[in-house]
């Protein structure tokens, strides 16, 4: 039998984390960000079971947008990054992308484009979290100096530094900085992430770019029955005894304190799963927790099943998903989820399963 480590991404909860947050948000039109192979969970996938309630996607870069054209995903896709060279203006026309534009060099490029082959192109603001985009006083002199590419249908885009913590007053300055100069353009607007959306309602607007919520994302920040888009599995490859003193993997870092049982499992750090877990992290194995036991290895982890009866060889074993919140082991590893998402490596066969 093959290894059996796979992520099983879950259509329904995407459909339900989509349909749920768009619902937050009536008024406004939401789109599915599936940048980064839709936040490891397969870009081709995630548009395939988002495409009928997505009016449009978003990505990063317009490869991102070939590649779902190529597999026949036909909704506009927002590239969010613009055109990092002046041949990309002519493949979003040609690719019905709408590119982002956050520069002048990319307006100029965009204005050697023939009339009737010219992509529809949104204006990146930078309202203060000074990334990417037009500081807000120049969006005026901006607008009038391109009349040709950005005209009526252009939509203003900022973007929040905050929008998780809903103690940090900074994303209303960024609201305010940024609706006092937009509603003087009567242009549409697009504000809110995931975060933003949820907890920021004065963010919620024409245009809202839903991220990790619809992977069941920022679940622990929010109360919302958001669910787990992916489960991440392995199974136990080995078992053993080992006595009470002895240690285990990689610079000895655990001591068995008891004479304990230790299952291997056939997942590492090659795969996506993080190296800085600590001893401790929790996996889920026959209907309980067990622990992470010694360092993570390149294709392997060793987890202590002391306290569970007949774990066995090919035992099905959850590094994150129903059981085991992804934004846990985050924490453990001391970084976020999204970050766990978009690391699951190539070599983990997604699976896509509908309930
Ligand atoms: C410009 C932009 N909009 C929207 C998103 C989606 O954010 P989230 O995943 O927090 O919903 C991102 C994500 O990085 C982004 O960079």
């Amino acid at each position: 039998m093959s290894r059996q480590t796979q992520a099983i991404i879950h259509a329904d909860a995407i459909i339900h984390n989509f349909k749920l947050l768009s619902a937050m948000a009536p008024q406004s039109t939401s789109m599915a960000v599936i940048k980064a192979d839709a936040y490891g969970h397969g870009a081709v996938n995630v548009a395939r079971i988002l495409q009928h309630v997505s009016p449009h996607f978003a990505v990063a870069i317009i490869e991102e947008a070939i590649v779902l054209r190529e597999a026949g995903v036909t909704v506009p896709i927002v590239i969010l990054e613009g055109a990092h060279q002046p041949k990309e203006c002519e493949m979003a026309f040609a690719h019905n992308c709408i590119l982002v534009t956050h520069n002048e060099e990319q307006l100029r490029w965009l204005e050697t484009c023939a009339e009737d082959r010219l992509p529809q192109v949104w204006l990146k603001v930078d309202s203060g979290m000074h990334r990417l985009g037009f500081a807000v006083n120049q969006v005026p002199g901006i607008l009038s100096n391109y009349p040709r590419v950005l005209k009526q249908d252009t939509v203003l885009v900022t973007h929040l530094a905050c929008a998780d913590d809903t103690s940090n007053t900074f994303t209303q300055t960024q609201l305010d900085t940024f609706y006092r100069m937009a509603t003087q353009t009567g242009l549409a607007v697009s504000v809110a992430n995931s975060p933003a959306t949820i907890q920021w309602p004065a963010s919620r607007n024409n245009w809202n770019r839903l991220g990790i919520a619809v992977y069941g994302g920022f679940k622990d920040e929010s109360a919302l029955s958001l669910l787990p888009a992916m489960t991440l599995r392995s199974s136990v490859i080995a078992l053993r005894n080992v006595p009470q003193g002895e240690s285990v993997g990689y610079g000895q870092t655990w001591t068995a304190t008891q004479d304990s049982v230790i299952a291997t499992v056939g997942i590492g750090y090659a795969d996506g799963y993080p190296r800085h877990c600590p001893n401790g992290t929790p996996v889920f194995v026959n209907n309980a927790r067990a622990f992470l036991a010694g360092r993570v290895s390149m294709d392997m982890i060793t987890i202590d099943v002391t306290h569970i009866p007949d774990v066995a060889i090919g035992d099905s074993v959850e590094l994150w998903g129903e059981n085991v919140a992804i934004g846990e082991v985050a924490k453990a590893a001391g970084t976020i989820d999204y970050e766990l998402m978009t690391r699951v490596s190539a070599r983990v066969p997604r699976i896509v399963k509908y309930r």
